[in-house]
């Protein structure tokens, strides 16, 4: 197995592979990027040449875009395009049988040593994996929309991957500079989408139980945590139509997930968020960004929203799904949280985070409040955080 690759190939060319294609490009490495029509790859190739000069007008890049360029070769013929690869980033839509089917063809036509990786937001690495003879050789490797931007990249270990494999991808991540995380188990959503989503699906149910309005929630979460989009901004942005899909995906995989009469009325009647003119908000060419008022800040508390997520971050560190390191970083780059989630419980104090959740299911019930052991431990030890100079941080 080669430290880091020099040949890769990436399939599918679409919003993620042409992205993912152009970070390997500027690594150094040569990348042949595949599609199933040839008008995929002439718009990827566009594209790819405009953000290079973007960011060669900028000064972001150390070569000239033209070399950049001349090391990614568009091949419609998928054997060609995967021939004496070291590495493979599928990038194809996020359907479990298109993936099955990618990776069967990929089984059959790559040498045996070829790492074969999956930019999945949603399915189970190991469900693809499934369709290879060596699943040790897959590994998750997902990169965040646009991947010439953001910087993180979780790196997913399936049931099967060998370590080998994992620690391949790690140095890929880091060769491209960018930061990895790791999670050390194949779990719905992994890190960012988890976290993600139990704060969508609370910040919903808090809609619903008339606790807040969209726009107090969001306020909340822009002025008072810091966040960069409150949480109904930020499904607009994504689209409805993928928040809905990624969570039935995880629910399908008993992820629970509840509320989701709001989202499923919207995508059902074509309101998908900014991409349509309107979500949760209303967008027009004078106002083409949901315009969250201030002042309705204080209306209900950021805490007591994100209390869920911090829950949660708890569940992924108690079952060694990740570190606490990894969690904070993952929040940060992969939502652009101001500080670690983890941090932000320390500063609250767990003991409020703790009483937030019993407040939250006392009044809507939801399995998923019940607080994490280890947090009910550490409150009663007392390492309640930022106050008592102890908490998830020292
Ligand atoms: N869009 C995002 O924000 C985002 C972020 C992180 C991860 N992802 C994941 O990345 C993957 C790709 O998503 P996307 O948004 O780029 O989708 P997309 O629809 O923009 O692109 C997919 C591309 O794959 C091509 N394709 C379809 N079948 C193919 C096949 N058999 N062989 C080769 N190419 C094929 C399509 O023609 C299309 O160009 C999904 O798994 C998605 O969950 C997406």
């Amino acid at each position: 197995m080669p430290d880091t690759p020099t040949k890769v190939s990436v399939v599918g060319a679409g919003t993620m592979g042409h992205g993912i294609a152009e970070v390997i490009a500027i690594s150094g490495a040569r990348v042949a990027l595949t599609d199933i029509e040839q008008r995929f790859l002439d718009n990827a190739k566009e594209k790819i040449s405009w953000s290079l000069s973007r960011m060669a007008a900028k000064s972001q890049l150390g070569e000239d875009p033209a070399s950049i360029l001349s090391r990614i070769s568009f091949e419609l013929d998928f054997a060609k395009a995967v021939k004496d690869t070291e590495l493979v980033v599928e990038a194809v839509p996020e359907k479990l049988d298109i993936k099955k089917e990618t990776f069967r063809k990929l089984d059959s036509l790559v040498p045996r040593g070829t790492i074969l990786a999956t930019n999945t937001s949603s399915l189970p690495i190991s469900e693809i994996a499934s369709s290879v003879s060596d699943p040790s050789r897959v590994v998750g490797l997902h990169f965040f929309n646009p991947p010439p931007v953001m910087q993180l990249i979780e790196i997913i270990r399936g049931h099967d991957t060998s370590q080998e494999v994992v620690d391949f991808a790690i140095k890929f991540a880091d060769r491209l500079g960018k930061k990895s995380v790791l999670v050390n188990k194949d779990v719905p959503g992994f890190i960012v989408n988890r976290i993600l989503v139990r704060m969508m699906v609370t910040t919903r149910l808090a809609v619903e139980n008339g606790l807040a309005t969209v726009e107090e929630v969001d306020s909340s979460l822009k002025y008072n945590a810091g966040l960069p989009m409150g949480a109904f901004e930020l499904a607009d942005y994504v689209g409805l139509d993928v928040v809905y899909f990624v969570e039935n995906a995880l629910a399908e995989r008993g992820f629970q997930v509840t509320a989701q009469k709001m989202l499923k009325e919207r995508v059902e009647s074509g309101r998908l968020g900014m991409k349509t003119g309107a979500g949760f908000y209303t967008y027009t060419k004078e106002r083409p960004r949901a315009e969250i008022p201030r002042e309705l800040s204080n209306k209900v508390s950021a805490s007591l929203l994100l209390s869920p997520a911090v829950n949660e971050a708890v569940w992924i560190m108690s079952n060694g799904v990740a570190t606490r390191d990894d969690i904070d970083l993952s929040v940060k780059l992969g939502l652009g949280f101001p500080k670690g989630l983890l941090r932000m419980a320390d500063e609250w104090g767990l003991d409020t985070v703790l009483s937030n959740l019993e407040q939250l299911k006392k009044k809507m019930g939801q399995p998923w409040f019940t607080p994490e052991p280890l947090l009910s431990k550490m409150v009663k030890e007392g390492d309640v955080g930022a106050s008592r100079g102890k908490g998830f941080y020292d």
